[in-house]
Parts: structure tokens; sequence; C-alpha cells
């Protein structure tokens, strides 16, 4: 109870970590080359403009992830996943605008990169398989002709015998036979050629990987075959990745640590083992207690309410309309970010209060 701290970001670090709060106070960890840290990102915003105002769809974003480490990000649609990684990459389209934070990657703020240096990092240091990724694909290529267009473009292999075994050996890491390289996109299933985006992530060796709702479009058995292609991927080139989802189950599976995004804010994150027997923030319980289990029977419930405006969010907590545990204070004051152990944040005036429940649906109930 002693370490409440006032800050505006959480840090994603692996399970036995040491706690690192960010915006305003220095992690003790190295954050410059040669530390554990690979991506630092401090107090990101992103807003769109409407005619009704700016839409805050990132609104104050801090974390930091380990090298080698997981991060699953979670929330309801629209709640500024997307948003946040593709700021990442520079790839918010005008008019959005990133009004403010920083990404370092390696110690490099990925967001102070000219046009030109973000092109060279992106897929060398930074690879994103977007949000149905299957579908960006381009119609009338082959994939090797796909591979090609980003060695050209980043100058790697120009000899075409070595060219030819990269892509070879590409395909193979991801699950695919060699022959693949020859097809086109529609020849190819939805996990095929989901395989192939991970395959092009993976080609320049990135330090971070973002998988932007990898398996969403795919059965829940090609769902895992995917999922576990990806991270035998991810260790064998020693990336960090950020893998967004709506779903709880496969964060549980897959993730070393789990951030709970609400409208535009990072409202918990932690190890997530942590997250899933310790959950503080009343949205991440009611994540949770939705998820189907084998060991108990019960009714399941949506969580009341609707998504909110991020034009004209509730004051305070914008979770507060929805939050059963809600009081006055709640509408009044932003929850500052509350460290309650190790890796573990939660941004909830209540999170000390709550106490740990193995059953989380019985808690809210
Ligand atoms: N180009 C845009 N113009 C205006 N608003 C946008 C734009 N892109 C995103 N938004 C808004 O920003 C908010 C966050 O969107 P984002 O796509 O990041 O959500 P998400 O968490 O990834 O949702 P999903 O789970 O549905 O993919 C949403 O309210 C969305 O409407
Ligand atoms: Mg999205």
């Amino acid at each position: 109870m002693s370490d409440k701290r006032e800050g505006k970001g959480f840090a994603a670090g692996p399970p036995q970590g040491e706690i690192r709060t960010l915006g305003g106070q220095r992690s003790t960890r190295s954050d410059k080359r040669g530390g554990d840290i690979i991506l630092e990102v401090r107090d990101l915003h992103v807003e769109f403009p409407t005619a009704a105002g700016p839409a805050r769809a990132v609104d104050g974003v801090s974390f930091t992830l380990d090298k080698g480490m997981r991060l699953g990000l979670v929330g309801e649609s629209g709640s500024g996943k997307s948003t946040t990684v593709l700021a990442l990459m520079q790839l918010i389209k005008a008019p959005g605008r990133i009004s403010a934070g920083t990404a370092r990657l390696a110690g490099d703020d990925l967001l102070a990169m000219t046009a030109q240096q973000i092109r060279k990092a992106r897929f060398s240091r930074i690879a994103l398989v977007p949000q149905g990724a299957m579908n960006s694909l381009n119609p009338v290529l082959t994939v090797r002709a796909q591979i090609d267009d980003l060695l050209d473009a980043h100058q790697q292999k120009p000899d075409p015998k070595e060219r030819a075994s990269h892509v070879a050996s590409l395909l193979q890491r991801v699950g695919l036979a060699a022959t693949v390289a020859n097809q086109y996109p529609h020849q190819l299933s939805g996990g095929m050629k989901q395989r192939v985006c991970i395959a092009i992530a993976i080609a320049l060796s990135p330090q971070l990987i973002i998988a932007d709702e990898p398996t969403s479009a795919l059965d829940v058995i090609v769902q895992k075959q995917v999922m576990q292609t990806l991270i035998h991927a991810q260790k064998e080139i020693g990336a960090a990745i950020i893998l967004v989802g709506h779903d709880m189950g496969l964060m549980a599976q897959f993730a070393h640590v789990v951030g709970v995004m609400y409208a535009g804010r990072l409202v918990e994150i932690a190890p997530v083992k942590e997250i899933f027997a310790n959950p503080r923030h009343p949205y991440t319980r009611m994540l949770i207690s939705s998820l189907p289990s084998f060991a108990t029977r019960k009714v399941f419930r949506g969580i009341p309410g609707v998504a909110p405006s991020i034009v004209n969010p509730p004051s305070g907590c914008a979770f507060h309309p929805r939050c059963p545990r809600a009081e006055e204070r709640c509408a009044r004051e932003v929850p500052i970010d509350d460290v309650i152990s190790a890796g573990h944040h939660v941004r909830c005036h209540f999170a000390r209060e709550l106490a740990p429940a193995a059953d989380t649906g019985a808690a809210l109930a």
C-alpha cells in the first residue's frame, strides 16, 4: 500500500520486473540503448478533428515494453488500440494528428523521425501486421513479388540466389511451403494469407512487431496455429510484440503483459497472471468475468451501457457512467496511475479497495 505514486504512465515489463513509472519519473533501468526496454511510449495523444471538436482517440497513453516481451492490448471497439499502434509507425492519416508524446524504440523517438527516417524504420525496425492484414495483400502480385517489393525498398538481398533462399526460408519459418511464393493471394486460405503477412513482417528482422487483431477473421483452430507461428517467428528474431485484440482468452495464452484500454486511455496494465488473478479496474474485472469458463456455470452478462463519446467524454474517469463502483468523486477527478505491485498499474480511485477476487463475476455482482 505504500507504493502509490503519481505519474502518467504504465510499465509493461516482465512478471518479475521492477516497477517503472513514466510521465515525469525516470526509470531506474536504462531506457537508452543497452537497457532491457525496447519501447518506451510516453503521454501519447492522437486527435481527429470533427465538426463537434477534436476526437481524442488516444488520450495520454504511456507504457514500456521490454525486449522479447509480448504485450496484449485489449479494449472494446473504438477504445483506441489501432490508433495507438498506428501512431507508433506514423501512420495516422491527416487530418488526424499525433498532438503530443514520444515513442522511443531502442532510444530513438519514432514520432520525431522525418518521413524518410520513418520509411526506413518501418519493417526494418518496427513492423506491422495490420488489422484485416490478409486483405492488405496486393491481389495482382504473387507472394514473391510482394516480398521482393519490400526487400527492394530496403535494398536488402540484391543477389537473386540469396534473395530466393531468403524468401523460401521466410515462408518456411511461418509454416508455408516455398512454392507459396509463386501463388497469388486469392489462391491462399485465410490462415495462409495471414502467415504470408507474418512472413512479410519478419522479413527484415525488426525489433518490434505489431500485430493488430491478427486472427480475428479466422476460426479458433487456425487462430491458434497462426498465433503459434507469430510467436515462433518472434522468438527466432528476438523481437518484442504488441498484440492488439478483443479476446482476453487469447491474451491469457499468448501475452506476457496485458494492457486494457478504455476511451483512449490505458486503464490497467499488469503481467498476465497478475491481471487475471487480481484485476483492479472494474472494467478489467467485467471483461474477465465475461469469459466463458468450464469451472463455473454462470449467466453471461455484457458490460451495460455503451462506449463513451471521445469528442465529449464523461468527466473524471471516463468509465464512471457504466461503473458499478462509481461514486461522486469519479465524475470529478481523473484517476492517477496507481502502482499496485511490480508492473501492475491501475487508473481507478478505488483500485486499492477492491479485494482480490477469485471469481470476478461474483465480485461484481
Ligand atoms: N480516420 C479517423 N477519423 C476520425 N475518427 C477516427 C479515425 N480513425 C479512428 N477514429 C476514431 O478513433 C477512435 C479509436 O479508433 P480505433 O480504430 O483506434 O479503435 P480500436 O480500439 O482499434 O477499435 P476496434 O476494436 O474496432 O478495431 C474511434 O472512436 C474511431 O472512431
Ligand atoms: Mg482496431
